[in-house]
């Protein structure tokens, strides 16, 4: 598990990177929802937790494709792959991100 910050100092509306290996971006939602999701977009080496953030979906702040939080699938092109999603637990307050076993689709030139 990686301990991302105390779930007070992430309001709703604002995200996170976690400098992990793949980073991670962690996202409070309007609703009061976090979730993380990979944070480099699928098609290029963009920062989603830099995009912007709608509901349950962020848009990279490159090429505007949108990736939905709770799934990591992707709307639109450019982008075509998922990115990962990890599990997120608040324990004593704090945000925890338990990242995916799963490997990560990281954008052509990227490895981990
Ligand atoms: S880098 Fe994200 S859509 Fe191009």
């Amino acid at each position: 598990m990686h301990r991302a910050c105390p779930l007070d100092d992430l309001p709703p509306g604002e995200s996170l990177r976690l400098e992990t290996d793949p980073p991670i971006a962690v996202f409070r939602t309007d609703d009061g929802e976090v979730f993380a999701i990979d944070d480099t977009c699928t098609h290029q080496d963009a920062s989603l937790a830099d995009g912007w953030l709608e509901g349950c979906e962020v848009e990279c702040p490159l090429h505007a494709s949108r990736f939905d939080l709770r799934t990591g699938e992707v709307d639109a092109p450019p982008a075509k792959r998922p990115v990962r999603t990890h599990r997120v637990e608040v324990v004593d307050g704090v945000v925890m991100v338990e990242e995916s076993a799963e490997a990560p689709n990281l954008p052509p030139g990227l490895s981990r």
